[in-house]
């Protein structure tokens, strides 16, 4: 781990909280809600996912949820440049309507990976979900369906998010400064 700084607060946990209702009233008016599947992926999802499930009631979703994990990161802030299934979901996806929940839309690696796998175990449509998008580090083209906030280049952690699996735990979402940069 390299030696750093948790910082300001970017996003407080009332605005995520007021940005998810939102969220799960865009895939409600926008997803047929009869054969929907939520798929979290791993770990970085797993606080994010929570949240909106516990909004899908009330917009008369009931979901089937499951998580997959990827992973592409190892312990650093740089994605690497392929993605690995560490854990499957054993959803039978053929005629569904996926929703894939990611915390941050990065690279776009993992959520490309995500979309194509789906797809290819027969899911009838596949959306995506992501918090925060870092819009301007793209590396393949891929467009979130629905994003929480955009965010900067800057690492942050907090919601779910990590820097070397520390600090999901924080209500809200900061940035973290990093000492020999
Ligand atoms: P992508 O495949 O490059 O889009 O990366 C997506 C994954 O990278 C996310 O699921 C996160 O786990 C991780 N990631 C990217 N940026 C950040 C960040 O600023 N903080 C914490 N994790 C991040
Ligand atoms: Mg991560």
């Amino acid at each position: 781990m390299r030696p750093h700084h948790v910082h300001e607060v970017l996003f407080t946990r009332e605005m995520i909280q007021q940005r998810v209702d939102e969220l799960i009233g865009e895939i409600a008016g926008t997803c047929k809600a009869e054969n929907l599947v939520m798929l979290g992926i791993l770990r970085g999802s797993f606080i994010f996912l929570a949240d909106l499930v516990r909004g899908c009631a009330k917009h008369n979703l009931h979901p089937r949820i499951d998580f997959i994990t990827l992973s592409s990161y190892g312990g650093g802030t740089e994605s690497g440049g392929t993605v690995k299934i560490t854990h499957d979901t054993d959803q039978d996806l053929l005629g569904a309507d996926v929703v894939s929940v990611d915390d941050i839309l990065d690279s776009g690696r993992t959520l490309a990976f995500a979309k194509e796998l789906f797809l290819k175990r027969g899911a009838r449509s596949v959306r995506t979900c992501v918090l925060l998008d870092k819009q301007t580090r793209r590396a393949v083209n891929i467009k979130a369906d629905y994003a929480g906030f955009s965010v900067g280049d800057s690492f942050v952690v907090g919601y779910g998010l990590d820097y070397d699996n520390r600090y999901r735990e924080l209500p809200h979402i900061a940035g973290v400064t990093f000492l020999d940069e």
